[in-house]
């Protein structure tokens, strides 16, 4: 027979035990939210990302100092108000922890004030305007700047004999920064502009403007685009004949984005272009990655996921840092200063302004028992951002 007490007891436990564990599973599980694009104009940008975080959790489990990980993936379609809209749900709702993905410039903006308010990091994996880590002291850059690989090979096309460039960048604010700082070390090299075209982020048609480069007889054209638009672009050109014509590619690497290259086909041959990851990069630690990937996806992973990859990491490493704890400060303070190999090779986060330090590549298209493929042969080491404004 039960006692009294014991009755008391076993009904006070059956009471409290549904909160008890609620509050426990609260406590216990980091949610992350993942917003990126998974539809519209930049879709492979989401795409990638997503990929390469599920590649990463699934090969690293998904608890990080006793503490459960949970991802939750939102689509913002690559239109900004949805990326805003969804932070604020996930924060506010989803208490996550860290919002995280941000496939354009206008996008990872959007959620700058929110991720202020609230002191959540934000881990951008994917925009590059040298702007964004000014924007928030909650954000934290693992994929690159735009200014890391224009101010290289605007260095390079000046030294080695390249004098009359036609430019077509993509017009906004991270095709702004290609141009801006493409110029100043272009030109600083005695180089000259002979054509500037600015095009459209969403659905561009690069054909009529084609043309006018061709009859502006550049030696190079330079062109930044976003990842997912190089191989409309590349057809253009080949179309066009500005290949047959002598008139090369260079420019900093979203254009030969590493998940397109294949399908560009030969006129990509012999392009030269200033990034920080190549699918070739030949370290045993990109060699794994890319077979992995391959292995999960049948495809070859590009920079945003090797920026995707990267950003999960951090976010595990800055967990273990602090023991599990998750409030913002903790969380960016356990991430500043972090270095880590990258498949992309050594990186790091740059204490002052959270923004990545890693090596920037010039590389060059070949072609290698019949695949495209973009090889390094030039490295400079540890670049620093070199866009922020001087305080
Ligand atoms: C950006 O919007 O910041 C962005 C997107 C794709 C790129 C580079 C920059 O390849």
């Amino acid at each position: 027979m039960f006692s009294k007490t014991m009755w008391r007891a076993v009904i006070g436990a059956a009471l409290v035990a549904p909160f008890a564990l609620t509050a426990a599973q609260a406590q216990d599980t980091v949610k992350i939210g993942l917003i990126v694009p998974m539809t519209g104009g930049q879709a492979s940008t989401g795409k990638q990302i997503d990929n390469a975080v599920k590649l990463y959790m699934q090969q690293h489990g998904d608890t990080v100092a006793g503490r459960k990980i949970e991802v939750i993936l939102k689509d913002d379609a690559t239109l900004p108000d949805n990326t805003k809209r969804l932070a604020q749900e996930l924060i506010v709702n989803d208490k996550v922890k860290v919002i995280a993905g941000f496939g354009i410039t206008p996008a990872a903006l959007a959620a700058a004030p929110l991720a202020t308010r609230a002191k959540v990091p934000e881990v951008v994996m994917a925009a590059g305007t040298s702007i964004i880590t000014e924007r928030s002291p909650y954000i934290v850059r693992t994929s690159f700047t735009l200014a890391q690989s224009s101010t290289i090979i605007g260095d390079w096309a000046a030294k080695n004999g390249i004098k009359k460039v036609a430019t077509l960048t993509s017009d906004y604010a991270p095709g702004h920064d290609a141009l801006r700082f493409f110029k100043e070390h272009f030109t600083a090299g005695g180089g000259r502009i002979v054509e500037e075209v600015k095009v459209p982020l969403a659905n561009p048609d690069f054909a009529p403007f084609l043309q006018r480069m061709k009859d502006a007889k550049p030696d190079a054209i330079y062109v930044f685009v976003p990842a997912g638009q190089g191989g409309a672009f590349m057809k253009q050109y080949a179309e066009r004949g500005l290949d047959k014509a002598g008139i090369r590619v260079i420019g900093p690497g979203d254009v030969m984005d590493d998940d397109l290259l294949n399908g560009m086909g030969d006129s990509a041959i012999g392009a030269v272009t200033a990034h920080i990851y190549s699918a070739a990069h030949p370290s045993q630690m990109n060699r794994d990655f890319v077979a992995a990937y391959k292995k999960a996806y049948n495809q070859r992973p590009g920079f945003m996921a090797v920026g995707g990859y990267d950003g999960i990491h951090l976010i595990y490493q800055a967990l273990k840092k602090t023991g599990g704890k998750a409030d913002g400060d903790s969380l960016v303070a356990a991430m500043k200063g972090m270095k880590w190999e990258s498949p992309r090779g050594p990186i790091s986060i740059d204490p002052d302004t959270r923004d990545i330090v890693q090596n920037v590549y010039i590389r060059k298209v070949e072609k290698k028992d019949g695949e495209l493929y973009n090889v390094e042969f030039v490295t400079f080491k540890g670049v620093k951002d070199p866009g922020k404004t001087k305080k």
